[in-house]
């Protein structure tokens, strides 16, 4: 048993790349149970993916499309009150990169996840939160 998992790993990321190099798109679209890891391991100490449950920083919950510091108990910074920003895939995926540069002055102490397929991978985890 414990050999055919390794097994499936194994495969698993021996194709991955591969699949990345045949089609962009399957590469783009991302993993969401290899985004969950990711999450749990980059973004679970501050953030929480229940809904109205905000740790260090405000609760993921629907994150994807929502507009930036809109939760109502969760005390912002004012650099992302005023960013403007709607959380798009795009943007989520700027932030993650570097989040002082999408955001100047803003208080997410979070040095940038320098992956772009586990970034992708998260936001199609992601994306599942709602
Ligand atoms: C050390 C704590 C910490 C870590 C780690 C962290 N964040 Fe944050 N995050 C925050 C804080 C605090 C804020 C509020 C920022 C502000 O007000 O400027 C925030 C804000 C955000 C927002 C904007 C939320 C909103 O309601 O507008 C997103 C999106 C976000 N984080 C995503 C992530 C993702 C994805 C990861 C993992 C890759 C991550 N964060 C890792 C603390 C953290």
């Amino acid at each position: 048993m414990k050999t055919i998992t390794r097994f499936r790993s194994a495969l698993l990321l021996v194709l991955a790349p591969l699949a990345c190099t045949l089609s962009l798109e399957a590469c783009a679209a991302g993993d969401v149970a290899k985004g969950k890891d990711v999450f749990a391991t980059e973004c679970a100490e501050c953030h929480s993916a229940r809904e109205g449950k905000n740790k260090k920083g405000p609760s993921s919950f629907g994150i994807v499309g929502r507009k930036a510091a809109t939760i109502a108990d969760v005390e912002y910074s004012d650099a992302l009150k005023s960013s403007g920003i709607t959380w798009t895939p795009d943007k989520i995926d700027a932030y993650v990169t570097a989040p002082k540069k999408l955001v100047p002055g803003g208080k997410m102490k979070y040095d940038g996840l320098a992956s772009a397929a586990e970034r992708a991978d998260l936001i199609a985890y992601l994306a599942t939160l709602k």
